[in-house]
């Protein structure tokens, strides 16, 4: 295979920017073919990176004889199906997260990427692959915190992106904050500690955007875990951030802490003016995690040149969303919920 030719759905908020990776950022990769319901993204998406295919429909698209791999950007709750189509199309996969919103459509697509191990299917958890994140990885895989006592994370998007989360939300079932926005703090706790999530205790409350009730989503929620070997974490997921995107984490060990991101600043620049002493801060997802994204497409690729496994799992999908609906169910419920750790 001398370049691999991807086939993309999905051109909304987070599409065109693995669109535009995969079409000039990804040597490895060809992007032949995209797909979305919207005729206008189509159209300018092929204008811009000038790509051969255009779909309106995916399963269409899935039988084009010229694609190697396909690329899932669409809404949350299609991505179970499509990976299986594409599974059965003898495709490999990557997916955006989360990997599905049903735990049993999502043990059906695990069963089915066991059936085809010579199928690469991997999920999107981009954070794994900011430089920041990797290199605080390193440090705690080399025992520099010693034994981890508590993970902490912030995740909260910029109140300035509200509308077009409205409207996303609107359009299609996100799985609530939980599984839309805290997965990704989930998956970096069970990335960090290499340990599973046993209880859940999870709250929320909406006060600055009672139009998030119509949708049937929480403006900000908050979950404390216990993992397997005693560790705690505590998570802070959100849409309301007014100063930007607030991702932040921070580590504490027997020997030491970390945080990354312990301000979202947006460079190295500080700036002096009537303000005061100001550090502008990252405004949105593509911005803070611009480098991620590439990174996260280019190990993919490697993954299917070199026949290797996937960095991020189906399984670590499963898990992650496993996590995520034991927030959810906690905040319905008012109770603490245990995670089922049968398989
Ligand atoms: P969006 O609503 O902005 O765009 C959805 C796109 O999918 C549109 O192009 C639409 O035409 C297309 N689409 C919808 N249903 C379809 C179907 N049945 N078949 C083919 N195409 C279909 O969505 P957004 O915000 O780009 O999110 C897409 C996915 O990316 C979600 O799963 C979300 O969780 C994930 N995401 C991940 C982020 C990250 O930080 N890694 C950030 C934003 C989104």
């Amino acid at each position: 295979m001398s370049k691999i030719k991807i086939g993309l759905v999905g051109l909304g908020r987070l599409g065109m920017t693995h669109a535009t990776n995969i079409a000039t950022n990804i040597p490895e990769m060809d992007l032949v073919a995209i797909c979305s319901l919207n005729q206008d993204e189509l159209t300018t998406a092929q204008a811009l990176l000038n790509v051969k295919e255009t779909y309106l429909d995916y399963q269409e698209m899935l039988a084009s004889p010229n694609l190697d791999a396909i690329v899932i950007v669409s809404p949350s709750g299609f991505h179970c199906q499509q990976i299986q189509l594409a599974l059965e199309a003898g495709l490999h996969v990557f997916c955006e997260k989360p990997i599905g919103l049903s735990l049993s459509e999502i043990d059906q697509t695990l069963a089915l990427s066991e059936k085809h191990p010579e199928q690469k299917l991997m999920i999107g958890f981009m954070r794994r692959f900011d430089d920041s994140y990797q290199y605080a990885k390193e440090l705690v895989a080399a025992g520099e915190l010693g034994e981890l006592t508590v993970i902490r994370c912030y995740g909260i998007d910029p109140s300035s992106g509200m509308e077009s989360f409205v409207k996303f939300a609107a359009d299609s079932n996100s799985g609530g904050i939980f599984a839309d926005m805290a997965i990704h703090d989930i998956d970096l706790i069970r990335w960090f500690s290499q340990q599973e999530v046993s209880r859940v205790w999870a709250l929320g409350k909406n006060a600055a955007y009672p139009e998030l009730d119509q949708v049937n989503e929480l403006e900000t929620g908050t979950a404390m875990m216990q993992l397997t070997d005693q560790t705690m974490a505590l998570l802070v997921t959100g849409r309301n951030a007014a100063h930007g995107y607030h991702v932040e984490t921070e580590i504490i060990g027997t020997k030491g802490m970390l945080r990354i991101g312990a301000a979202p600043e947006k460079n190295l620049v500080t700036l002096f003016n009537e303000h005061g002493v100001v550090r502008p801060t990252s405004q949105n997802f593509p911005e803070r995690f611009g480098q991620a994204f590439v990174s996260e497409m280019k190990a993919f690729a490697t993954c299917i040149l070199d026949d290797l496994p996937t960095p991020v799992s189906a399984r670590d999908g499963l898990q992650a969303t496993k996590i995520a609906t034991a927030c959810q169910t906690s905040f319905e419920t008012n109770s603490i919920v245990e995670i089922d750790r049968s398989n």
